[in-house]
């Protein structure tokens, strides 16, 4: 639903590029005028549009869903001439100091606002990124929910201020069903919340400076649909190279080609695996972006290739902020071809940030994004290789001296919008065109790219952090409070600075951020400039151990975390999930943020409190009652069957992981020094059961690094168990050859050990050792390749299985009939 203004005297701003594809009409619509109001349907979609007082409401099958202006919040200020307005009241309503900031407001205040009340809800959650709770709270008597992407170093927790990055979807549930509603607006944004539920229920209240209303209804029923909904409507992340998903170790900064050089070798030599270095704005000369420090980085192609040698990568920063410096390519490029955002007057705008005084590029004009965009190519970027991934920061766009640290909003972009219309947005910009500079570079190598700022749409080109965040305890629980709300909101791929970035965290601290993190999708360790140094081995041993233990464990679970990234690309659901994508009926999971399911494989509950010898973790149920899922301690296949809160040992090593009876997940057990180095290692399959004896999953496997999974070229297996028989199928025949072999099977919640086990591929047999491991089973060897399809039968106790029979038989022979008796 669009409102605009009827005859505004200049167009205003409606946001593009956020969503992946224009909208689809449906062509099935029917309206029906009734006078006072108008009932447009759609199959089993109803909107009943009450015209005056307006009021619209959603019904789903005939239950009501969401009710926009149901509290008559909606406001539209209209577009004005100085000359021609009407006294106002405000003293600010035409021009706005803020500090020494000048904010002229051209068309006077030109706001929005609307309620938007989710009728079956209990819960609101959303609009990332704050660093509060999963679920949203009231903001009576507080300041709303802020969405203003700013550079705020030193955040705070428990805060609705806004962050790097802003997501403006919210979701509404409760336990009979789940809605959202898109506020598809790049302008500065306050939300306030109210309501709990029926008769009073949730309310969302968006007020945003400038632009129009235009929101997208999505209506469910079940979360994971919601969430779909919203994936079809902005897009998910792009199924990202292989390596992405293993270790990444930076800091500000890397000091030379040496440390570099050094670091990456000992991570080798404490057998810990590492796939990426990364550079921060040091490496620069000068920091002016696409050039190196002639002294400390003389030699980068020598640098790069000592990574890539060993299989990793390096990824270094490019910021959008350019140094006015006249004997600098870009800057003179952007200043000859008028490529700055300008101020209101329209000269370039200038503020304040790493390299000094500096100009910020019109990403909005695609002329500049084309120029940008090249810069990436090996012809102009010689000192690089394809290999070379891009770290896009700073880009909300942060100023040093600007009004909250960013531009002024009556600055000027492309087409003679003001920057209050697309501030949110105008990182995304950036990223588009970092996107493109990297496939320009290389067409058929998958981009990766990190980025601070970021809106609705930004994960298409882009994986997020959580930014500048300290070394405490809040910070380490936020950080799944914040990667839950993105992940729901888009952006499955997120993480926070292992350790915290501000300040010399803690050893305990240490130790358990990386076991959270291994857990997270993005796995980056990241300090501050001055900062100790806090390389794993700079640690005491123990600490130490904990660390290489914690990056061994991710290691072993990167086909997990690949196959889960490929289903996100392909069926829009999350990665990382709240209790209340699969157990929706289950209220007192709704506002668990402590927790989170991963796909619904598994329970992850990580140590985030200090010097605790117990966590309480939360068994979800699925019908609100008693009824839950098996889960299985992943360490040694304990089994937990019961619902409700439980208080679970834990000591130094220990982070209580679950895998939910009824999934299957594959696994590499061998764990090398960078993930390339795994590519053709045997997997091993851990079947946990349900309580019917079942369980099934999948594996998904391409060239972890081209596009021509595209094109058909990857192996798509699933496996299932049921009764005594796995079994591996494809839906389609695989067209990519893997050297792969299936190593192991791990079997837990089985009510008899078997005897054995028979393999049985391509019309061969083969007999397979069972032994019993932990509280679990495992079948060793099965020696076959992966993208074959396979059965292996458990011979239980009761039915021998025949080879042994045989066996059995001949020795009674010789024993009764030879020796006669
Ligand atoms: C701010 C980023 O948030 C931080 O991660 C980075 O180290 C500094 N900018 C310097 O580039």
């Amino acid at each position: 639903m669009t409102i605009d203004e009827k005859n505004p005297i200049k167009p205003r701003y409606r946001v593009t590029e956020s969503l992946k594809a224009s909208p689809r009409i449906i062509a099935d619509l029917s309206a029906e005028d009734h006078g006072s109001s108008i009932t447009v349907t759609s199959g089993v979609i109803k909107a009943s549009i009450q015209k005056d007082p307006l009021k619209i409401d959603f019904y789903q099958n005939n239950v009501l869903s969401v009710t926009l202006n149901g509290k008559g919040l909606m406001r539209f200020e209209h577009l004005q001439r100085r000359s021609q307005a009407e006294p106002m009241e405000d003293p600010d309503s035409w021009e706005e100091e803020f500090n020494s900031h000048r904010d002229s407001k051209p068309n006077g205040p030109e706001a929005i606002a609307m309620d938007l009340t989710f009728p079956e809800a209990e819960v609101l959650f959303g609009i990332p990124e704050h660093a509060d709770s999963f679920a949203l709270k009231q903001t009576q008597g507080t300041d709303p929910y802020r969405l203003y992407n700013l550079d705020t170093a030193n955040y705070e927790v428990d805060s609705k201020m806004g962050l790097y990055g802003s997501v403006p979807v919210i979701y509404g549930h409760g336990t009979e069903r789940s809605a959202g509603v898109f506020w598809h607006n790049s302008a500065e944004t306050w939300v306030d919340i109210s309501g709990t539920r029926k008769p009073d229920p949730p309310t969302a209240r968006f007020m945003t400076e400038s632009g129009i209303i235009d929101v997208f209804v999505l209506l469910g029923p079940s979360p994971l649909d919601t969430f779909k909904q919203y994936s079809d409507l902005t897009g998910t992340a792009n199924l990202p190279q292989f390596f992405t998903l293993g270790y990444h170790q930076c800091r500000w900064n890397y000091d030379n080609e040496t440390d570099v050089k050094t670091v990456a070798a000992q991570f080798d030599n404490y057998d810990i695996p590492l796939d990426t270095m990364w550079l921060d704005i040091e490496y620069t000369d000068a920091k002016k972006y696409f050039t190196w420090d002639p002294v400390t980085f003389a030699h980068p192609l020598d640098m790069i290739k000592n990574l890539t040698d060993s299989g990793r990568h390096l990824t270094i920063i490019i910021d959008p902020h350019y140094k006015r410096d006249n004997t600098y390519f870009f800057h003179n490029y952007c200043t000859e071809n008028k490529f700055y955002t300008k101020f209101a007057n329209g000269s370039d705008f200038i503020g304040e940030c790493w390299p000094g005084t500096s100009s910020y590029p019109d990403f909005f004009n695609p002329a500049v994004r084309q120029y940008y965009s090249s810069q990436f190519k090996l012809s102009n970027f010689q000192t690089t290789t394809a290999d070379v991934m891009i770290w896009n920061d700073m880009n909300e766009p942060s100023v040093f001296d600007g009004p909250e640290v960013t531009m002024l909003k009556d600055n000027i972009h492309f087409g003679g919008w003001e920057h209050r219309n697309v501030h949110n947005i105008y990182g995304h910009h950036q990223l588009m065109a970092t996107f493109q500079g990297l496939l320009q570079r290389d067409s058929n190598q998958r981009p990766f790219i990190l980025t601070r700022s970021h809106f609705a749409g930004s994960q298409r080109y882009a994986i997020i952090w959580t930014g500048d965040n300290t070394d405490d305890w809040p910070y380490l629980q936020h950080s799944i409070k914040m990667c839950l709300s993105e992940a729901v909101s888009g952006f499955s791929f997120c993480g926070s600075d292992v350790g915290g970035f501000f300040n010399d965290p803690e050893i305990e601290l240490v130790e358990r951020w990386y076991q959270a993190a291994s857990f997270i999708p993005f796995y980056r360790a990241h300090a501050n400039m001055g900062t100790k140094r806090r390389e794993p081995w700079l640690f005491p041993e123990k600490t130490r151990l904990i660390i290489r233990d914690a990056i061994r464990k991710r290691y072993t679970y990167l086909p997990m975390w690949y196959t889960m990234f490929y289903e996100h690309e392909k069926f829009g659901y999350p990665v990382m999930r709240p209790i209340l994508a699969h157990y929706p009926k289950d209220s007192n999971g709704f506002k668990v943020d402590f927790e989170y399911l991963l796909h619904d494989h598994l329970l992850v509950r990580p140590v985030m409190e200090r010097g605790v010898d117990s966590v309480n973790v939360y068994f979800p149920s699925k019908d609100g009652g008693q009824n839950g899922d098996v889960w299985y301690d992943i360490d040694n296949y304990e089994k937990f069957d019961k619902v409700g809160n439980q208080s679970i040992k834990v000591d130094d090593h220990k982070v209580p992981v679950y895998q939910r009876g009824g999934s299957i997940i594959p696994k590499k057990e061998t764990v090398r020094r960078t993930s390339l180095m795994m590519k053709d290692d045997p997997y091993t399959l851990v079947v946990c059961l349900n309580k019917d004896g079942y369980a099934n999953g999948t594996l998904y496997i391409d060239d972890e690094k081209s596009y021509d999974y595209r094109h058909g070229k990857f192996i798509y297996a699933k496996f299932e168990f049921s009764g005594n028989t796995l079994k591996s199928s494809f839906a389609s025949k695989p067209d990519y050859m893997t050297k792969s072999t299936l190593e192991r099977i791990i079997i837990a919640g089985l009510a008899k050990t078997p005897k054995s086990a028979t393999l049985h591929f391509e019309n061969q047999t083969q007999q397979l050792q069972v032994a019993t491991f932990e509280k679990a089973i495992s079948i060793s060897k099965p020696g076959v390749n992966i993208a074959k399809e396979f059965t292996i039968i458990l011979n239980s106790a009761g039915s021998a299985n025949p080879v042994a029979l045989k066996f059995v038989l001949l020795f009674l022979f010789v024993k009764f009939v030879l020796k006669g008796f």
